[in-house]
């Protein structure tokens, strides 16, 4: 047989990966559980999966993955408790139903702000509750920086209405709540690039200041074959971890693709494409194991190539980004991460 990706690499972080609770039985089911040590919800345990409606609380999927996991002694981590995506609209509106980004009067923009923040509580603090006996690793805020927008900040619903107060009470919150053995993170993608990882290096810091309990950043790490150097992820990391916070990588895949660029492999990817996807993996996993001191987890954004929200995106083309194939096969690159000489 083929050796476990996890039992590999137990002398230097836990192995993870995303799925929805559907993919918990089966053929998907031996994989996992022969290969991972930490599993997260793709999309289960998102703001408008857990609370659609205010005040009712949809615990069922993200109790299956919970159960499936605990079954076969594999942490989950949490993924995410605010975001600007997948999050119910009633959250945004006042107690007319208007978008309270649309309010002028500044009195009322303080009763809105209020009142989100209140939801926002509830919300950050009936889930921690819930979980906070089974998860020890937290999304508390995912996509909160865009250097693009006004101050660098993403100019984001929760951000509109309450500027960046909504951050800190959610991290204030989830600690209330989960006390002080959980592990408390702020997610982003891109966060390889100097401006946006300067932004979110500030951002934190005031936090900290401020005595926000933040105790890591995760890095997305959707990245592809030519983008971005493994160095200038290591860079990003060792900066967060100067302020002595905690980094993981949160979504890892690798799309064939260069951003924009059409050429489809089709279904018969070539043995040379997958042999140069094997060098970059192996390429990152080994800068990984170099930092393991500053590195403690590693979360594929799924775990087959038969499953992955790059293929979601407009452009129609064959994505394989994982260690996987379709058949649940190791690739190149599973060889590469496992057995890189
Ligand atoms: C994606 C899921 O994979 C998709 O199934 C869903 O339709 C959209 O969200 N960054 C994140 C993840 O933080 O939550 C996203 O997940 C991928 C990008």
């Amino acid at each position: 047989g083929i050796p476990s990706l996890y039992e590999a690499y137990s002398g230097y972080f836990p192995i993870g990966a995303a799925i929805e609770p559907f993919q918990t039985s089966g053929l998907k089911a031996n994989l996992l559980k022969k290969h991972v040590n930490w599993l997260v919800a793709e999309n289960a345990m998102k703001p408008v999966s857990l609370q659609p409606t205010e005040g009712i609380f949809n615990w069922t999927q993200a109790d299956q993955l919970v159960e499936f996991a605990k079954a076969n002694n594999i942490e989950v981590r949490f993924h995410t408790l605010v975001w600007h995506s997948q999050v119910g609209d009633w959250f945004f509106k006042d107690n007319e139903g208007k978008p309270m980004v649309d309010e002028t009067d500044e009195a009322k923009r303080e009763v809105n702000k209020k009142l989100l923040l209140e939801r926002l509580d509830t919300h950050v603090r009936t889930i921690v509750s819930r979980y906070k006996g089974d998860i020890k690793s937290w999304d508390v805020v995912n996509e909160v920086i865009e250097p693009a927008d006004p101050g660098g900040m993403r100019a984001s619903e929760w951000y509109k209405v309450t500027g960046t107060e909504f951050i800190e009470t959610s991290f204030r919150v989830a600690r209330e709540a989960g006390g002080p053995d959980i592990k408390l993170y702020i997610n982003d993608y891109g966060t390889d690039d100097v401006a946006k990882r300067d932004r979110l290096y500030e951002l934190v810091k005031e936090m900290l200041d401020k005595g926000v309990p933040i105790d890591g950043v995760g890095h997305q790490t959707h990245i592809n074959m030519n983008w971005p150097p493994v160095s200038s992820i290591i860079e990003s990391m060792e900066m967060f971890a100067g302020l002595g916070l905690d980094n993981l990588v949160t979504e890892l895949d690798m799309s064939l693709y260069v951003w924009n660029d059409h050429n489809d492999y089709g279904e018969e990817i070539p043995e040379q494409i997958l042999q140069k996807q094997a060098d970059r993996y192996r390429e990152l996993f080994e800068a990984f194991k170099a930092h393991k001191d500053i590195i403690s987890g590693v979360v594929f954004w799924g775990i087959a190539d038969d499953h992955t929200w790059l293929s979601t995106f407009p452009i129609t083309r064959t994505e394989a980004p994982f260690l996987f194939d379709k058949q649940l096969h190791a690739k190149p690159a599973f060889w590469a991460v496992v057995d890189p000489a």
